[in-house]
Order: C-alpha cells, then structure tokens, then sequence
C-alpha cells in the first residue's frame, strides 16, 4: 500500500520529522536541544549525508541536499539520499512522517517525497506469512509541510500512485495476469481515473485483419485483446490527438524460437510498455491535462503452442502489409506494427511508442537510458529530452538512417521482422517505422523496464520505466503547445 501524502502545516512535539537542508543550519522549529544541535552539525560538516537522532519520543532525521553538477542531478541526487533512508525509517516503525525543508531549492520536498513514495514498494501479495522483516512497516502517512503547490502536490500523488499500479501489473505473473485479465485492469483504472477504455476481442482483432497480433497469439490458449484508451478532454490544446502504444506482451517465451538459458527469466515483464501507457492516460486524467491522448495496447503471450506461427511464415498485417518472419522472438514489433498502423485512423500529430524491445538496446544502454529513434520534429524531442533529465529517465537517441533499413529487406515478402545480429534495435525501429504513416518517437526500454536488482528507488523486476517521462512528456506539452506550434 502507498502510504498516504497530507498536506500540513504545524509539526507537533512527539513528531518524527525529516527535515531538508539546503544549509548546515538546524532550524528552530525542530525543536532538538543543544547537544542535540551540536552534534547534528558536526555530523553535517562532516558531510554525512543524513543524522539521525532519536529523541526517545521523536526521530529527527536531517538530510543535507548534495548539489549535483546541474539543477536534474542536484534533484536526482535528493530522491536517490531518499532511497537510502528507507530501511532506516522502516526498522523505526513510524506511523507517520513529516517532511518538511529549510533554505532548500523549489521542489525539494517533492523530490524527497518521489523518491521515498517510490521506494517504499513492494510486492508482496502472495506472502501468505509475515516474515521477520515485514513485522517493521513503513509509515502510513507522511506529512509535507510548507509552501507545496496544490496542483503539483496533487500530481505528484496521482503520478506515484500510476507508478505504483504499472508496477503491479508487470510484476504479477502471466498465470494471474494474461491478455483478458491485463484488459479488466485497464479498465478498471479507466474507471477509476476517468478516461475512456475500449477493448476489441478476438473478433473484432479478426475482423480488423490484425495480423501481426493474430499470429504471435496462435501458440496461446488465451485469446489477444487490443486496447484503446482515450482522453480527451472538454478543454484541449491540440486538434489531432497525440498516440500512445505500448507492448503489452504478457509473457515472452521467444515462441517456436524458444528462449534458452536464463532469457526467459523475467519475461511477464514484457508488458512494461502496456502498464506504462496506462499509467500516464491514469495521471493525465486524473490531473485534467488539456491534451487529446488515445493510447493502444496491442496484448497477448507469446508461446509455442500447438498451431504456433513458425520461421518461414508470411503474414498480412493491419495495413496490408506483409512479413517474413524471420524469428518468432521478434515479436513485440509484430504486434506494435499493427496498433501503429492502426493510429492512422486518428490523423495523430505523433505517434510515441514504449516497449521492452530488444536485447541490443539493453546491451547498448545498460538500464541508465532509455532508447530513442525518431523521424519525429525536433520540437518534441527537446521537450521530451528536457523531461527526462527532470525526472532522470534519460533517453539516448540511436541513429535511424534510412540505410538501416536495408537490413529488414526481404526476398519473399514486403518486409522482415529480423535485420540479423547487428543493430538490432535500430532495425527494430526501422520495422515498426514502416507502419506508420505519421511522425514516430520510439522508445525501447528493454534496459530500464526490467531490473535484476534494485537501482535505488528504480526497484527490481517492474520499475515503471518510462512513466514519469511520458506523463511529464504529456504535461509539458500541453502547456508549451503554443509556444511550441
Ligand atoms: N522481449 C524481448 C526483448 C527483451 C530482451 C526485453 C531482454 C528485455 C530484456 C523481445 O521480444 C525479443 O525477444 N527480442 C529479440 C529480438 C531478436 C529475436 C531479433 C532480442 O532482442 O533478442
Ligand atoms: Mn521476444
Ligand atoms: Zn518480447
């Protein structure tokens, strides 16, 4: 459960506080004695990055803000100390928590409050005893106190409980979790944050002749959804809707191409870019951003079963397209081809797609940016790079020379879905820019949307890779749209 966040604008005595410090200055209204205070400030000048102090009836945590080399790193740096304070908070049992700052830059309490929000995750439940470690909880609320803008309070709610529910979903399991399953929750955050959900089954996929979709599906039992999500609100900046589409494989054996060794260790995780996109519609909803936004969310498992498509298949996709496939692992760009064809019917200013793509741009990026390739103007790629380095989900642009496409020819059909070992996301890019008939940012987060291991509040399997860029991404735009135009 995320803990709840309450404005509030008195500390009580037998409060635990954490307090910011833009300076080594220990505020009056902490209230700490005079050993208290001489001991804080030694520890400050001895540049530890946090003092903790147990008053007995109250904690007092201090946390000096490290400035970074700019303004993104100074505030990456105040979410990641966060990070590191919560086993100390939890082995302290508070029921509650103030947060308060002093002389610290503009923001700081959000920060701090982004990075604790988000680290205090877990999921946990299918434990059915409590272990030793969950007999300690984190606090239930955590009160920020001072000059917190209403609205980015608010956002900043909304935006970590989205991170929260993406996380979900990509960290249940596909025997809990497959395509229809992934639809009903899609709905359901619908529902609860007010944008609009539509989910065509099999039939209609069918009927729209959605190849790619149908054929990675044909090993499954389940049948594939694809979703459409739509807000568009009353107030809106732009005439042509901006389109989201996100890969909502539940599991990724590789099909009839079987993963070998260790590959197909976390792969109930290919659906990051499903759970990111409806994490970002569920945070511009809730927060009425004046953007039209439809998202799509092309969604099955990939598995080897019975009538599994095979190597050697050709297939006609949505746009009449047709496909070799080259390999049965390559199959998010098979489904995301179809959903970005699809788009067209809108007449989308941009088409942005996310998706757990390829190996390469994991062995290319590591899990520090994410990839992108673009034919898009380079408008939106400053605004989109500004946004990630505020909320450091960076993005690295992959070169997209129409040469490589030359890698995906193919003898027998219009296109492959494999170019070989070489430049395998960017062939991957090239692919799914074939489909689209309008401007394309595409972003792999084969990298980030997946961990082995704890980055600090980026937690391992489902981080939420991306969520934080998109829905700033969405909100940025909407506000700078006619500066921008
Ligand atoms: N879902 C995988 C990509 C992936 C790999 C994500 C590792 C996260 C971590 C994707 O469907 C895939 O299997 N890609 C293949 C493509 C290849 C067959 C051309 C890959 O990258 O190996
Ligand atoms: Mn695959
Ligand atoms: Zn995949």
């Amino acid at each position: 459960m995320k803990p709840e966040i309450i404005k509030t604008s008195q500390i009580s005595p037998d409060q635990s506080v954490i307090c910011i410090l833009g300076k080594d200055e220990i505020p009056g209204f902490l209230r700490l004695n005079k050993t208290e205070k001489e001991y804080s400030l030694k520890k400050l000048k001895a540049k530890e990055d946090h003092v903790f102090i147990n008053s007995y009836f109250k904690c007092t945590y201090l946390v000096k803000i490290k400035e970074g080399a700019d303004e993104f790193k100074t505030k990456e740096e105040l979410r990641k100390t966060a990070s590191g304070l919560k086993k100390l908070i939890k082995s302290n049992n508070h029921k509650e928590l103030v947060i308060v700052a002093h002389k610290a830059y503009k923001g700081a309490i959000e920060d701090f409050t982004e990075g604790l929000l988000l680290s205090f995750y877990s999921f946990d439940k299918y434990k059915t005893k409590d272990d030793e470690e969950s007999k300690k909880a984190y606090p239930s609320k955590l009160l920020l106190m001072g000059d917190v803008d209403k609205a980015e309070f608010k956002w900043l709610d909304d935006l970590t409980s989205a991170v929260y529910f993406a996380r979900d979903l990509i960290n249940e399991p596909v025997n809990h979790l497959n395509a229809t399953a992934l639809a009903s929750e899609i709905l359901k955050c619908g529902k609860a944050a007010g944008f609009r959900v539509e989910v065509l089954n099999k039939g209609k996929i069918e009927a729209l002749k959605m190849g790619g979709l149908l054929a990675v599906n044909k090993g499954s039992v389940d049948p594939p959804v694809f979703c459409i999500l739509e807000w568009k609100p009353g107030k809106r900046v732009n005439r042509q809707p901006v389109v989201l589409v996100g890969k909502g494989i539940v599991y990724d054996t590789g099909g009839l191409n079987i993963k070998t060794g260790d590959y197909m260790a976390n792969m109930k995780g290919d659906m990051a870019g499903a759970a990111t996109v409806t994490g970002v519609f569920y945070t511009a909803a809730k927060n009425k951003i004046p953007l039209h936004i439809i998202g799509l969310i092309p969604a099955t498992d990939n598995r080897p079963g019975g009538n599994a498509y095979t190597q050697g298949d050709i297939i006609t996709m949505h746009n009449k397209m047709t496909v070799e496939v080259g390999n049965t692992d390559a199959e998010g760009r098979l489904i995301l081809a179809d959903a970005i064809s699809y788009a067209a019917k809108y007449k989308p200013e941009l088409i942005i797609d996310i998706a757990t793509l390829t190996g390469s741009a994991a062995i290319t990026f590591g899990n520090q940016a994410i990839a992108m390739m673009t034919n898009a103007d380079r408008k939106y790629i400053s605004l989109l790079e500004e946004c990630g380095n505020m909320v450091y989900e960076r993005i690295a642009e992959l070169p997209f020379w129409e040469e490589y496409g030359e890698m995906i020819k193919s003898h027998i059909a219009d296109v492959r879905n494999i170019g070989g070992r070489e430049a395998g996301a960017i062939t991957a890019g090239k692919f799914l820019e074939r489909f689209s008939e309008f401007p394309l940012i595409h972003l792999d987060i084969a990298g980030t949307g997946m961990l082995k291991k704890d980055d600090f509040y980026r937690l391992k399997d489902g981080p939420g890779s991306g969520l934080r860029l998109l829905a700033s991404f969405v909100k940025k735009l909407a506000k700078d749209y006619r500066k921008l135009k």
